[in-house]
């Protein structure tokens, strides 16, 4: 039985180095590819719908002040949304693990308003296979409604198709249909059954017609 065990541990060590070796073999393929796919410098300011600013910028690798600024101003039903755990603060480990942007197979992108707090932050890792991500999203209470998802959920899909991925996979509340009519605008979206009041979406960033060309042309036949 033991030497049974272990001739299938020594088999699936086999089948993780085979498929890690593939992964990276593709990966260095999709790499090659892109050049700079997320370079940490492209910082900008932009107007929201009420007038007010904030400055978009990629995290950089090791910002954890930068998350605990922005879990700091979720509410606790927004962190429930987000993380699927009545958090009262984000332990040590999380935040490093959120803060360890490699700006290819790891992005955040940030919202800061100009007294310094981070307030929003959308983000993919890219998971199991090399062209498919988990991406999220969260905004400050405080600041909802403006437009901060959107655009952070904009500029993360154009820098995830850029690094080579295809597909967005996103776990969120059956309930969230804020986040789900979001999710939906930047690709043809799948969305699964519900298992324990949570759904899995999966996102075809392939079939996205960008927001940005859309408004364009509604803008066009608008005027
Ligand atoms: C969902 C969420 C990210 C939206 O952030 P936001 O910055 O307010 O979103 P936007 O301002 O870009 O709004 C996008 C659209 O959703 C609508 N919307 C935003 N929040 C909403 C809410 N709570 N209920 C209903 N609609 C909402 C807006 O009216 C807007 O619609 P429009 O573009 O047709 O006008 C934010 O509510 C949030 O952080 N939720 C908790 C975290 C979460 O659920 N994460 C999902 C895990 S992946």
């Amino acid at each position: 039985m033991l030497v049974r065990a272990v001739g299938r541990t020594v088999v699936l060590r086999e089948e993780c180095e085979l498929m890690l070796t593939r992964f990276e073999t593709e990966l260095a393929s999709i790499s090659d590819g892109v050049g700079d796919a997320g370079s940490p410098t492209d910082i900008e300011r932009v107007v929201l719908r009420d007038g007010s600013s904030v400055v978009i910028r990629p995290l950089a690798a090791g910002d954890e002040a930068a998350i605990a600024s922005w879990f700091a101003g979720l509410a606790a039903e927004t962190r429930y949304a987000r993380f699927f755990a009545f958090l009262k603060q984000l332990d040590h480990r999380t935040q490093s693990e959120l803060a360890r942007v490699d700006h290819f197979n790891h992005e955040a992108i940030a919202a800061v308003a100009s007294d310094g707090s981070t307030v929003g932050i959308a983000r993919y890792l890219r998971i199991g296979k090399p062209r498919s991500a988990e991406v999220a999203v969260a905004v400050a209470d405080a600041w909802r409604g403006r437009g901060i998802a959107s655009m952070l959920l904009e500029r993360v899909a154009t820098r995830a198709r850029a690094a080579g991925i295809e597909e967005f996979i996103a776990i969120c509340l059956a309930t969230n249909h804020a986040v789900i009519r979001l999710l939906s605008r930047l690709g043809a979206t799948t969305v699964g059954p519900s298992d324990a009041g949570v759904v899995e979406l999966r996102i075809d960033l392939k079939s996205t017609r960008p927001r940005s060309l859309l408004s364009r042309a509604a803008e066009r036949r608008a005027g």
